[in-house]
């Protein structure tokens, strides 16, 4: 088989790990745990949401957190914004990438954002146009894309649909997201078969969920069809939530211990990057759900 000589590692531990947590992390303990990913050789954090807070109040405090942290050369670091309300908190947090987001399920997009996949077009159309003219990289989300919580199976004619509006408004990469953790390898396949004839390779990223376990088994198919960016969640934090069942991202503790192993290289050390999910398991208290970071736990308890 295949496989590529590296990967590219997007952290959204920050994000989507906590933004779904009923205990709220303060913002000095998310400010030392994004320092503590900065050095671990990790490219790419997100670190938070500058969403309405009323909606997401474990990130209420985006822009202490933006402005607090100490930031390290050659990271990037990057939030979800939904309207121009966010852009305006994330521009004055100075923020190096813009994340935009929507779903390709009707029902997924309404109980999201609050709006019609057909209303939110313009919406970020004019974001992705403001935060280019701003000097930002941007991003584009799409939630859904192997299935929705309310409306089941989605339409592939629909993912394209969405995948091409967001490239048209101008966005670097596209993150296709499996929101409920729905997916199978074979699915995957399909999919990508599909969108690769559509979109260039290195512009689509995977965000796989875990919920059914099937996270892992999806990434090795991505990385068959030539994907080399996958987002993950230290520790397997994570959830929408706007999307019921839910669960974590793909745990980047596992992802990279399965990639150095395979001997594809990611750049990130093993050792601090388990000290930062132990880190922030003690802050969440209780157990993650990474099954790597449960053997290292387990190894030093023994001890
Ligand atoms: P809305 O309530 O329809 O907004 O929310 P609105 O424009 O009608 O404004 C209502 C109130 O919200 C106003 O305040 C605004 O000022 C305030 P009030 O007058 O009532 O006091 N407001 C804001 N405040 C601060 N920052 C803002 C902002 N916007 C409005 N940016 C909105 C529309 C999109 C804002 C809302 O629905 C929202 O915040 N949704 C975010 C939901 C969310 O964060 N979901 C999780 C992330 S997506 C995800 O996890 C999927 C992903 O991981 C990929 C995958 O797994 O598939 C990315
Ligand atoms: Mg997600």
């Amino acid at each position: 088989m295949n496989w590529p000589k590296g990967v590219t590692i997007k952290e959204v531990g920050p994000r989507d790990g906590l933004q779904n947590e009923k205990v709220f992390i303060s913002t000095e303990d998310k400010i030392a745990w994004i320092n503590q990913l900065s050095e671990t050789g990790l490219k790419h954090l997100e670190i938070t949401s500058f969403v309405n807070p009323k909606w997401i109040p474990a990130l209420s405090d985006a822009v202490a957190v933006t402005t607090g942290i100490t930031r390290v050369p050659g990271v990037t670091y990057t939030a979800l914004v939904p309207n121009q309300q966010g852009l305006e908190r994330a521009l004055a947090a100075n923020i190096d990438e813009v994340a935009v987001f929507m779903s390709a399920s009707e029902t997924h997009n309404l109980k999201n954002i609050n709006k019609s996949i057909d209303k939110t077009f313009p919406i970020l159309k004019e974001l992705v146009q403001d935060s280019i003219a701003a000097g930002k990289l941007t991003r584009g989300y799409v939630s859904t894309v192997f299935g929705c919580p309310y409306e089941g199976s989605v339409d592939i004619e629909q993912v394209i649909r969405v995948s091409e509006s967001l490239f048209e408004m101008g966005i670097d990469e596209l993150s296709l997201g499996d929101t409920i953790g729905v997916a199978n390898p074979k699915q995957v396949e399909q999919v990508l078969e599909v969108l690769l004839q559509r979109f260039p390779t290195e512009k689509i990223a995977m965000h796989f969920h875990d919920t059914r376990g099937t996270a892992l088994a999806n990434i090795l198919v991505s990385l068959q069809m030539g994907i080399t960016t996958f987002d993950s969640s230290i520790g397997g934090l994570g959830g929408c939530p706007y999307a019921p069942g839910a669960s974590g991202n793909v745990a980047t503790d596992d992802l990279i211990y399965m990639l150095d192993g395979m001997g594809i290289q990611t750049g990130i050390n093993q050792e601090k990057l388990l000290n930062s999910s132990r880190f922030i398991q003690e802050k969440i208290g209780r157990p993650l759900p990474s099954k790597s970071l449960q053997a290292a736990c387990s190894v030093v308890n023994q001890d």
